[in-house]
């Protein structure tokens, strides 16, 4: 049997989605498997989730790059390339990507954002739905383009927000969902891609 996609985790903060895809990779039936996580802050919590569940955890520290975006991602671009990664998954990876690592990477690179995409790209999602007086909110599964949470979509999952809800109790009932969508998502993305090629 061929082996696994080789995906690699790009995070900054505490690594809940990371955390859930490391969990599915692990079924046997799981067509990917989590070569890498890698963050952009040493502080990143999800590097220590990923240590403990015995998955390589690498910082390539944005600090000394300074301004340079793009020297930081040929950076973390070389150690993918090193490690064999075919697909990379942003999971609360909180800086904006140059041109560079998303044409590098293009039609390969998945992210998962907060909301129902194209409603509330960028920051605040729960907030502004709540604000608007929406009845539903969820996530989205998107190809990474150029424009900030534009690509297009691969998968969503919805919820209802309730009338007592604030961004906090609507935040924990979206990211319940994150966790299921993310993994399944990027289990039948990957299987579309090894059918194509
Ligand atoms: C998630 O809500 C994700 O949708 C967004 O950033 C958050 C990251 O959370 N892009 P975690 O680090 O996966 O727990």
């Amino acid at each position: 049997m061929d082996p696994k996609t080789k995906v690699a985790v790009l995070i900054s903060g505490r690594g809940s989605n990371m955390e859930a895809l490391i969990r599915a990779a692990q079924a046997p039936s799981c067509p990917f498997q989590i070569a890498l996580v890698l963050a952009n802050k040493p502080d990143a919590k999800g590097l220590e989730i990923a240590a403990e569940a015995g998955v390589e955890a690498l910082c390539v520290d944005q600090k000394p790059f300074g301004k340079d975006r793009e020297a930081h991602e040929r950076a973390i671009d070389a150690a993918l390339r090193e490690r064999g990664v075919e697909v990379i998954a942003l999971a609360g990876y909180m800086r904006i990507l140059t041109p560079f690592l998303v044409d590098a990477w293009e039609g390969r690179m998945l992210n998962i954002h907060p909301s129902l995409l194209p409603k509330y790209p960028g920051l605040d999602t729960h907030a502004r739905a709540i604000a608007a007086g929406d009845v539903e909110a969820g996530c989205t599964v998107h190809l990474v383009t150029a424009g900030v949470d534009e690509g297009p979509i691969l998968g969503q999952a919805h919820v209802p927000i309730l009338p007592d809800d604030d961004d906090h109790t609507l935040a924990a009932r979206v990211l319940e969902q994150e966790h299921k969508l993310y993994a399944a998502t990027l289990a039948r993305f990957v299987s579309e891609q090894r059918i194509k090629a």
